[in-house]
Order: structure tokens, then C-alpha cells, then sequence
């Protein structure tokens, strides 16, 4: 990547730090079509896993390379020839690759692998030049950057680059950072390492205390010129840069911060609702540039000034983002290509496959929902079931009411097999629960149960929020129905296929082991 000094490279890590948040786990198959989508709109580097984690990450990283358009696909490896083999293994069919290694410089962390200031050095320029020796593009990251020293970040950032990294990023990585101190570090790097003008910093902030968009701004303004984030911030704790924040920014405010992406704006919504769904992370509604009120005006002077002037309080428009508001009310007559024109208005835009199965869902609630207003359509792509489910319901019967016993009959399809059962509990969804348990027995413990109704009246869609947690793994499930109970299943079921795929996933996770391991 050639440095240009107006020009911000967008390096998105939804598929590595993003799926890191517990919770956060996406099919094999929702990682390809996001980071098509991630492609698609303009990313310039796609962080596509940890390859050495486990077998599914090193699939996804390798599927993602194969398919990758115009976007560098990066894998992430710990300061380990292991790691950075595994890496290269991965990327190395993407037309353009490349390797992202990191550890951790600050004391706090440099006493996790007991390795004291030369060591580690030695070791920063051994890994480095490995990684360097099999791909040309080399990302490397010293962990916890702004609460390593700074004489010491100097060495080791100059070290990094004599050994051939072209892209130095400088993690906040407990997100502790205020944005005049990001600025000051970047500053300071440029001036006093030899080499820093040959290569791009990245700024990599984590959202603890709500200022990594701030914190990330502020490195740009310093000479940063590679931005890590994650689409809805999904990340860790408090989350990663929100990329639709820095971008939105440097589109509004580009007056103060003259600086381009090359991001296509208007497939940020689109996107948001994908990641949203397959990670089972909703957006809250008052989420900067993709909340569900972030272009919304309620009170009454803001409604007259917009019917006058939208300008009066909009700083952007919400059709820059992806999102056309329309009145259509679509019902059991409307056909396949209103439909697709709908969601394209909505911010989706479908393949025919994608379309098909979409199509048949919204076939199925028109029959149960005169009505279907843009809301019922969100919540329908937003359901997390996928034809390739491990556990599937195939039926549901429940029996509740006063002085009745709450009893559920159910079919599950589990692998291809159908099994069957009938079970009692305190209330309807509590049977049903009980059913599925019995039918797919497992140790998860409900964390989370949570419904609300998608739009006004009695005939409204529930959505269901589910979270699940298994021996430390957690995993949250989705889905929406007109029934209640059968939403609140459905949304069950998707948490344990999460967890199903999250058991699969037992290698190391750079959070847990991050530190270990690095011989
Ligand atoms: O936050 C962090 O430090 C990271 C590194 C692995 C780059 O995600
Ligand atoms: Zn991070």
C-alpha cells in the first residue's frame, strides 16, 4: 500500500477483534458474506481471523483470501514462528496478503512471558523478519502501545521496521488513551524513530472510556494514516472504532479533517444490520450513524424545522448512509421484485439466493400479518436461521393458560434427525425450553431472555433476544415470529447453534492466550 497523505486506509477487524466479544461467534458461512460485503464497500485490508486459533478460523481466513476482490486480506499471529507459518498458510491465497503480528510492550505485559526488554526485542526482530521473509506485506502491533514506555516503544517500533514491517500499528488496547495523547504518541513516533516515514502508522482503538472514534481521529490528525476498527464497533468490553463513525466523520467534517476513504458510504446500513444479525449483537437505538434514532426526530420544533429545511438538524443525510425511507406497507400480495426493491431501500441488498429464502419468510408472515411495515422487514432479515443449522424446530405445539399445565410438544431436527418429546414447565416458553433441553441436552445457562415488539398493535412480531453461557463460551441468539413462544425458541435454538460452533473453536484465542505460547 503506497502512502498518500490525504488518504486513510480503513483496515476492518469486525471477522478478528469483533468476533473476539463474547458472544460474537459468526458461521463459517457469515464470515464469507460479510467480509464480501467488508469487499464489496471499500475496505482496503479485511482482518480476516487468527488462523492458528482453530481449524475454522484458518478455513475462514484462507475461504476469505480466495474470494477477496480488490480488499488485502490480513491474518493475525502471535511472536511465534507457529503463529506466523499458520498466517501465511491462510492469506497467502489472496491476491494480496498480509501478515499481522503483535506482542505485548508494556511492562504489564512483558511480564507475562517473562521476557525482559532485550529479549523481547530480540524476539520483535526475529518474528518480524520471518513473517517479512515469506509475505511483503507485514503489519507489526505492540500490545497495550499507550502504556508502553516511550524510549521503549522508540526501540522497538525501529527495530519492527529495520526488520521489514511496513505498517506499524499502535494498539490502545485497554482503551485508556485520551485523544490529545493518541495525536502526541503518533507525533512523537514519527519524529524520533528512523525509518517512520518509510512506513504507515495505524491507530487501533478500543472503546473502554467512549473515545476510541475521538482517539482515532486524533492519530490521523497526527500522521496516522490506517484506521483499525469494526463495523457497529463490535469488539471486546466496550468495543473496537465504530468504522462508520471515523468515516462519517471524515466525510462530514472534511473541512477540518481533509482526509479520504475509499469506503462507499452508502452500504454502511446494509452492513450494519448483516454484522448485527449474524453476531447477535443489536444495534442500540441511539448508536452514532446507525441506531434506529439516529435519524430520527421526534420532538416537535425538530420535526417542523426538518419539514422546512431538513438541514436545520441533520448534519448528513440518512440516504448517505444507506437508508430510504419509504411508506410502502407491503402485505401478501406484493411479489418478489417488491420485495427486493423494498430491502434494497432498507439498505439490504440481496443475492437471488439470499432473495428466495427471504422471499418464502415473508411469505409465510404475510399469511399471519395483514400489514408488513419496514420494521417487520429488519426484524425478518435479521433472524439468525440458516438452512445449515445444526439443531433445527420443525415443530411446536404449547398448552398454556390458568389452571392448565404449561406443556410444550416438540420436533427438533438435530444433524438430519428428527427426535421428538413432550415437556412441562412454570409457563409456555419455560416448557418449551425444557423440550429443548431435554431434546439436545446441554450445560448452558441462560443468561439473557429478552422480547420486544417490533411495531405497534396485537398482531406484532416479537423479537427475541437469547444469551447462553457455556463453560466461559457465550453465545446470543436472534429471531422474530408473530408467536411469541415460537420466536423465543427459535431465538434458543440460534444461541446453541452459536455454541455448537463456539465448541468447534477450541484452539487459543488471542485474548486468552495472547501472551503464551510465543517460542
Ligand atoms: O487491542 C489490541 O491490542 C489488539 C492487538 C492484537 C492488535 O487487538
Ligand atoms: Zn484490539
Amino acid at each position: 500500500m503506497t502512502k498518500d497523505q490525504d488518504r486513510v486506509v480503513i483496515f476492518d477487524t469486525t471477522l478478528r477483534d469483533g468476533e473476539q466479544s463474547p458472544g460474537a461467534t459468526m458461521s463459517h458461512a457469515e464470515k464469507l458474506e460479510i467480509a464480501g460485503l467488508l469487499d464489496e464497500m471499500g475496505v482496503d485490508i479485511i482482518e480476516a481471523g487468527f488462523p492458528i486459533a482453530s481449524e475454522g478460523d484458518f478455513q475462514a481466513v484462507s475461504e476469505i483470501s480466495k474470494q477477496a476482490k480488490s480488499a488485502v486480506i490480513c491474518g493475525l499471529a502471535r511472536a511465534n514462528f507457529k503463529d506466523i507459518d499458520r498466517c501465511w498458510e491462510a492469506v497467502k491465497h489472496a491476491k494480496a496478503p498480509r501478515i499481522h503480528t503483535f506482542i505485548g510492550t508494556s511492562p504489564l505485559h512483558r511480564a507475562i512471558p517473562n521476557l525482559n526488554k532485550d529479549e523481547m526485542a530480540d524476539r520483535i526482530h526475529e518474528t518480524v523478519s520471518h513473517a517479512r521473509n515469506l509475505c511483503d506485506n507485514v503489519q507489526w502491533s505492540p500490545m497495550d502501545a499507550t502504556r508502553t514506555e516511550d524510549d521503549y516503544l522508540c526501540r522497538v517500533v525501529e527495530i519492527a521496521i529495520k526488520a521489514g514491517a511496513t505498517t506499524i500499528n499502535i494498539p490502545d488496547t485497554v482503551g485508556y488513551t485520551a485523544p490529545r495523547e493518541s495525536a502526541a504518541l503518533i507525533a512523537m513516533l514519527l519524529e524520533k524513530v528512523p525509518g517512520a516515514d518509510e512506513i504507515i502508522f495505524a491507530t487501533h482503538c478500543h472503546n473502554d472510556l467512549g473515545m476510541a472514534t475521538a482517539n482515532s481521529l486524533a492519530a490521523v490528525e497526527a500522521g496516522a494514516r490506517q484506521i483499525e476498527c469494526t463495523i457497529n464497533g463490535l469488539g471486546e468490553r466496550a468495543g473496537n472504532t465504530a468504522l462508520e463513525e471515523v468515516v462519517m466523520a471524515l466525510k462530514v467534517r472534511n473541512d477540518i479533517m481533509p482526509y479520504q476513504t475509499g469506503i462507499d458510504a452508502t452500504k454502511i446500513m446494509n452492513i450494519s444490520r448483516r454484522v448485527a444479525s449474524v453476531a447477535g449483537f443489536p444495534v442500540q437505538f441511539n448508536k452514532a450513524i446507525v441506531g434506529k434514532n439516529a435519524f430520527a426526530h421526534e420532538s416537535g420544533i425538530h420535526q417542523d424545522g426538518m419539514l422546512k429545511n431538513a438541514e436545520t438538524f441533520e448534519i448528513m443525510r440518512p440516504e448517505d448512509v444507506g437508508l430510504t425511507e419509504t411508506n410502502i406497507v407491503m402485505g401478501k400480495h406484493s411479489g418478489r421484485a417488491a420485495l427486493r426493491s423494498k430491502l434494497a431501500d432498507l439498505g439490504f441488498d440481496l443475492g437471488d439466493n439470499q432473495l428466495k429464502d427471504v422471499f418464502v419468510r415473508f411469505k409465510a408472515l404475510a399469511d399471519q400479518k395483514k400489514e408488513i411495515y419496514d420494521e417487520d422487514l429488519i426484524a425478518l432479515m435479521q433472524t439468525g436461521e440458516d438452512v445449515e443449522d445444526h439443531i433445527q424446530l420443525k415443530a411446536l405445539k404449547v398448552s398454556c393458560g390458568m389452571d392448565l399445565e404449561k406443556s410444550a410438544d416438540m420436533t427438533l431436527v438435530i444433524g438430519g434427525e428428527e427426535h421428538a418429546v413432550r415437556a412441562t414447565g412454570d409457563g409456555p416458553v419455560d416448557a418449551a425450553f425444557v423440550a429443548v433441553k431435554s431434546l439436545f441436552p446441554h450445560e448452558a445457562k441462560l443468561q439473557l431472555y429478552q422480547v420486544h415488539a417490533v411495531t405497534k398493535g396485537t398482531d406484532a412480531q416479537a423479537t427475541v433476544s437469547v444469551r447462553l453461557e457455556e463453560h466461559g463460551k457465550i453465545a446470543t441468539g436472534q429471531s422474530a415470529d408473530v408467536d411469541t413462544v415460537v420466536a423465543s425458541v427459535k431465538a434458543y435454538i440460534n444461541a446453541l447453534n452459536r455454541l455448537v460452533i463456539r465448541r468447534e473453536k477450541s484452539g487459543p484465542d488471542v485474548a486468552e492466550v495472547s501472551y503464551k505460547d510465543v517460542s
